[in-house]
């Protein structure tokens, strides 16, 4: 077998910043080991940083879950999930994965398997071990009192959640409290994937790194910013969570409104978990209430995406249900204070939209005065921060055509595509954010007061939709959501950015 510190073939011409740190040594208790968000993100992330190199030789993975599975039958599981993503370069790395692979049957709110599970960690106090409890929320507190109480804490013990926390301030803050009282802020980690992907943490790199875009970045010369994660996806396997959920509380609440913070929030002292997670919480406090006309809701009916059909919500539902949970959300909101004061932020997701599009775009204010004749159309400059497909940062300029004939303008971008900057496989954002819990680096993660300040804001549009007797607005699947929404940023003036594209 491999020895750890080997990875995969560096490819051709890649460059320092793909360097791998290895980290120490830890135990990854993951509960929900068979679970959806296990199979499909975070053995895949883990095997990655294996694949690369990353993770040392006494590293384990110790899957728990209520499945009567040993050590074989889960590694025979984890095989049919994950060995036909292998290339042909990682099949000689995959027998050191699959050997850290341990799983123990276990019952989280009752008495069997605890002892088992005890068994299988390894190393004293000066040991990383990481709990991820990718289950539902419920067992969130629970999970935590019996780890305490069999002595499965040790010092360096980090405990990471999944959101959904809570599915409104009541029920997160009853969830924190859960938490908090047996285990200490600084050892929980509130995972919010979008932190941990490539171009979110670029984000704060071009605001902060760079001298040129801060000087603008404020009501002076910017008109209004738009943050949009559309997907093509719909329900896939998880209608109940989601038809108790929608997309207000399953997007906005936590990514949209994460990304939201990182364009606005000032400066922080350091790039430090308390430094950037202090300016995040200013400017979730700073956030006006949406009005009632500041918001738009969408359901998608029977439509096709990329020529292939696709159906209703209500029959991704089944079973004759009908239901008035959103599957799309739009919203306008300003956030008041000094730098952004009279900004409009308008913000959207939804599924099974045209294409699976994330992006972030600060619409610069139009030049005072044109020299050029009211013939000559001048666009504003945008700058456009893509999340994903295409990761990458574009501006777009006014630029002179080429050729005599006068001044003829038109806008081009200036394109910073990562994947031709830096030829390197882009990590899954899990991969970023797992190796952090182990460095025990908080900075991407959420703290209490954050979560609990984004349900404030969310709380009073739930509650107004549910005072309400309106049924979501419908919107074909494979376009861009209802025509309200478009409504909404039009009658402003502006126009959604791909619109303009
Ligand atoms: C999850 C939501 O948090 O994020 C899903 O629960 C959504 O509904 C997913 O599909 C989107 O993540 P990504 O990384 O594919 O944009």
């Amino acid at each position: 077998m491999l020895a750890p510190g080997i990875g995969r073939p560096k490819l051709e011409g890649q460059c320092a910043l793909s360097q791998i740190i290895p980290v120490a040594p830890f135990d990854c208790v993951v509960f929900g080991g068979t679970g959806d968000l296990a199979t499909r993100k975070l053995l895949p992330a883990l095997w990655h940083r294996d694949a690369d190199g990353q993770i040392p030789a006494e590293a384990r993975i110790v899957a728990v879950s209520r499945k009567n599975f040993d050590d074989a039958a889960y590694r025979k599981f984890v095989e049919e999930n994950l060995r036909p993503q292998l290339t042909a370069d990682e099949k000689p790395l995959w027998a050191r994965f699959l050997a850290r692979l341990r799983h123990v049957t276990l019952d989280a709110e009752g008495e069997q398997g605890w002892p088992a599970l005890a068994d299988a960690l390894k190393g004293g106090d000066a040991y990383v071990r990481v709990v991820y409890l990718a289950t539902s929320p419920k067992f969130f507190g629970p999970i935590a009192r019996r780890l305490v109480k069999q002595g499965l804490v040790t010092p360096l013990t980090r405990l990471v959640v999944e959101k959904p926390i809570g599915s409104d301030l009541a029920s997160a803050r009853r969830i924190n409290d859960e938490i908090g009282a047996v285990i200490e802020e600084s050892a929980i980690y509130r995972i919010d994937h979008y932190l941990g992907k490539e171009t979110v943490q670029n984000l704060i790199a071009l605001r902060f790194a760079n001298s040129m875009f801060e000087p603008l970045w404020s009501s002076q010369w910017i008109d209004h910013v738009q943050i949009t994660v559309a997907e093509t996806v719909g329900l896939e396997s998880r209608a109940d969570y989601y038809d108790g959920s929608g997309a207000l509380r399953d997007m906005v609440q936590n990514h949209l409104v994460q990304l939201l913070c990182l364009v606005a929030m000032e400066p922080p002292r350091a790039f430090a978990a308390d430094a950037v997670r202090d300016e995040k919480l200013k400017v979730l406090r700073a956030l006006s209430p949406v009005a009632p006309g500041s918001v738009v809701r969408g359901q998608y009916v029977a439509g096709a995406i990329a020529g292939t059909a696709v159906r209703s919500y209500a029959d991704d539902l089944g079973k004759g249900r009908t239901s008035r949970t959103e599957t799309f959300v739009a919203i306008k909101t300003e956030i008041a204070n000094w730098r952004w004061a009279g900004v409009p932020f308008y913000l959207r997701t939804g599924k099974r939209l045209a294409s699976k599009n994330s992006e972030i775009v600060i619409a610069f204010k139009p030049v005072p005065h044109s020299l050029f004749g009211e013939g000559v159309k001048l666009e504003a400059n945008r700058l456009v921060v893509r999340l994903q497909p295409d990761e990458g940062i574009t501006l777009r300029l006014m630029t002179k055509e080429p050729g005599p004939g006068g001044m003829r303008l038109r806008a081009a971008p200036l394109d910073l595509s990562f994947a031709e900057e830096f030829s390197v496989r882009f990590p899954e954002a899990y991969e970023r954010l797992l190796m952090d819990v182990v460095r025990g680096n908080q900075t991407l993660f959420m703290r209490r007061d954050e979560v609990e300040a984004a349900w404030s804001w969310i709380d009073p549009l739930v509650r107004e939709w549910e005072r309400g007797s309106e049924a979501p607005k419908s919107y074909v699947a494979g376009s861009w959501g209802p025509a309200a929404a478009t409504a909404l940023i039009e009658r402003d003036g502006r126009t959604w950015h791909e619109e303009l594209a």
